[in-house]
């Protein structure tokens, strides 16, 4: 097998907490064992592209703390024109990029899987706000979003309590309600709403009337954007699709507000927290996690273990086949769901 020399690493998909410190661990590693590094500008775009640059010492020095990837990204998929895959291949042949680390989500890491079994020489780092990966139990990204979508939840309880309001929170998350139920939980939301259970509208508006006749004339509601009504489908802001035929979702806090407002007679308001769940520095927990899986990304690479990513399982980092981490979503352990709606 051709020692590696010369590895590259991306970052594809929206972008997360703990992306630059996955990036700074990856060079710092790679440099310590004598293999040069380059970053590879936006995703699977840069290889397609040949945009690239030399990572050193000097380059990741101070991006720890930073949001954002130092890289860029996009949602560009090599397998959706042949000769965007072609120009791809001859990128890597050009540069003599002997591995390739790919940290992304779902889409980023199907596209490595496909790119191992095409024998490219890849090793995935799973990444995502959502959590909704499979075959790790955590992906760094989503605590920093739980903690802002927290620290949202605290701020709309004081409103909400003054103006004897409903407040309804609407959080990211895609088709899986962990960061809704995180949030939730940790912000003591009194319903909390997720894809993974149909939105039943006469047991919410239940819950609130109940509390105020308890006396809490005010209540906090937290809805996952890929929730749906029992009769519904997906609440989406526009038709079209991405590259890798996803919708856009966002939109259901509207429409529960309106509903919550006409069936109870209660003032609500909606705030839809978006990107703001995703942006600015990573937690403690994303910067730890994001280091180990750069440094156990390099490893792999060195012990010639591609086609594998890297996983958090319990404590412990492990490697685990990429086709198992891009399998079925991960959604929420009802475990958990079922101690937010103890509160109710
Ligand atoms: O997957 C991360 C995520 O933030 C989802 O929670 C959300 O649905 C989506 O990305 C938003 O994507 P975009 O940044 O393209 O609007």
């Amino acid at each position: 097998m051709v020692a590696v020399r010369h590895l590259g690493v991306l970052t594809g998909g929206g972008d997360c907490p703990g992306l630059n410190p996955v990036i700074r661990a990856v060079t710092r590693a790679a440099l310590q064992a004598g293999v040069n590094v380059s970053g590879i500008r936006n995703g699977w775009k840069g290889l397609i592209q040949g945009d690239t640059v030399t990572l050193d010492l000097q380059s990741v020095s101070g991006i720890l703390p930073r949001g954002g990837t130092i890289l860029g990204t996009s949602r560009t998929n090599p397998y959706k024109r042949p000769e965007d895959l072609k120009r791809l291949h001859e990128t890597l042949a050009r540069l003599e990029l002997n591995a390739v680390i790919a940290i992304g989500g779902e889409d980023t890491l199907g596209v490595a899987t496909k790119l191992a079994k095409e024998g490219v020489r890849v090793v995935g780092v799973p990444k995502t706000i959502d959590n909704d990966l499979p075959a790790t139990d955590f992906t760094f990204g989503f605590d920093t979003a739980v903690n802002i979508a927290m620290e949202a939840i605290d701020r709309l309880h004081t409103t909400a309590e003054s103006h004897h309001r409903i407040m309804v929170a609407e959080v990211m998350g895609r088709h899986a309600g962990w960061i809704a139920t995180y949030a939730g939980i940790a912000g003591g939301a009194d319903v909390i709403l997720i894809p993974e259970v149909p939105v039943d509208i006469d047991e919410v508006c239940d819950t609130i009337k109940r509390r105020h006749g308890r006396g809490k004339d005010f209540s906090i509601i937290v809805v996952a954007e890929g929730a749906q009504f029992k009769t519904g489908s997906d609440v989406t802001r526009e038709e079209k699709l991405d590259e890798f035929g996803h919708v856009r979702l966002g939109g259901i806090g509207d429409l529960l507000g309106k509903m919550i407002e006409e069936r109870t007679g209660f003032e609500t308001r909606v705030t839809v927290l978006g990107h703001i769940q995703r942006g600015g520095s990573p937690t403690a927990f994303d910067r730890v996690l994001g280091t180990r899986f750069g440094v156990k990304a390099v490893e792999l690479v060195l012990a010639g273990r591609f086609g594998t990513m890297v996983s958090l399982q319990g404590n412990k980092i492990e490697a685990v086949p990429l086709d198992q981490g891009t399998g079925a979503l991960k959604t929420i352990d009802m475990g958990l769901y079922t101690i937010a709606k103890i509160f109710d």
